[in-house]
């Protein structure tokens, strides 16, 4: 049952705002967001990308977004992963309300917290893909004796070990992307965003990375994957449609 394109569940689950956070583990939502608005202001005219989203997605859950281009999921993906502010609505995470968080606190939960994954890989030119994922931990403030085995483990996991010395202008664009999965998952995050994190490799390496990805959320990791791809949205316990910057539809795979 639909009400305003969400399923009667993330409803109920509004009452949870209202308890004090429970942590892990607990029925709180991970991520929650209220009637969320984003726009994007030029000289010209003002882009309404988001207009009400409302959306819950709870601990451990795999959400595929999916929807035309220009239908607003990368900018939904960057509020998910406060890189922006939305311009009204609540978003809360883990319970905490982050509208009024300072800039510095929404740092230390990304670098925490969130492992992103983006269209177009943003790597460091001047680093090597080592220290490009490197830089993930650092951030992190790990302790620096496991960084090393830490940094080689995620570089196998995505086929990027062997070019670990170069620098992201000497890799193809499905190396960059292994690349930058390797340095979303190296902090081993709560969550992962993954905006179209295949969309510039070829079926067999989609294949693989996505894999990748799904073996993460089996361990328990919160993911959201932005696609175009209709079997790899198939393979998620739930799909958000977003039309005009809203949601159109939420459907569940029965379990
Ligand atoms: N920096 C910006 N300034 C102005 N408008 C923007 C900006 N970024 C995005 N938009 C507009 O906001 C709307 C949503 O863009 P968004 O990038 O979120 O779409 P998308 O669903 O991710 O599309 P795609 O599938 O092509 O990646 C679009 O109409 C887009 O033109
Ligand atoms: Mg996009």
């Amino acid at each position: 049952m639909l009400q305003n394109g969400l399923d009667v569940l993330d409803f109920e689950n509004t009452l949870c705002l209202k308890q004090p956070s429970g942590g892990r583990g607990s029925k709180m939502p991970l991520i929650s967001l209220r009637d969320l608005h984003f726009n994007y202001e030029t000289p010209e005219r003002r882009v309404e990308a988001l207009r009400g989203v409302s959306l819950d997605i709870e601990p451990g859950e795999f959400v595929a977004i999916c929807g035309p281009s220009g239908c607003g999921k990368t900018t939904l993906m960057n509020i998910m992963g406060t890189l922006d502010r939305p311009t009204s609505g609540k978003h809360f995470y883990d319970g905490e309300d982050l509208t009024a968080k300072r800039p510095s606190e929404l740092a230390d939960l990304r670098a925490r917290d969130i492992g992103f994954v983006f269209q177009s890989f943003n790597l460091i030119d001047s680093l090597s893909v080592y220290d490009n994922i490197e830089l993930a931990l650092l951030y992190k403030r790990e302790d620096r004796r496991n960084l090393r085995s830490r940094i080689l483990e995620a570089m196998d996991r995505v086929g990027i070990a062997h070019r670990a010395k170069h620098l992201p202008r000497q890799l193809s664009g499905g190396q960059q992307q292994r690349c930058a999965i390797a340095r979303a998952i190296v902090g081993r995050p709560a969550i992962i965003l993954a905006d179209e994190p295949t969309g510039n490799l070829d079926s067999v390496n989609a294949a693989h990375i996505f894999g990748i990805l799904k073996s993460l959320h089996q361990e328990g990791s919160t993911l959201v994957v932005v696609t175009h791809s209709p079997s790899q949205a198939d393979q998620a316990e739930r799909v958000l449609e977003m039309i005009d910057g809203r949601i159109q539809f939420s459907r569940r795979k029965l379990s």
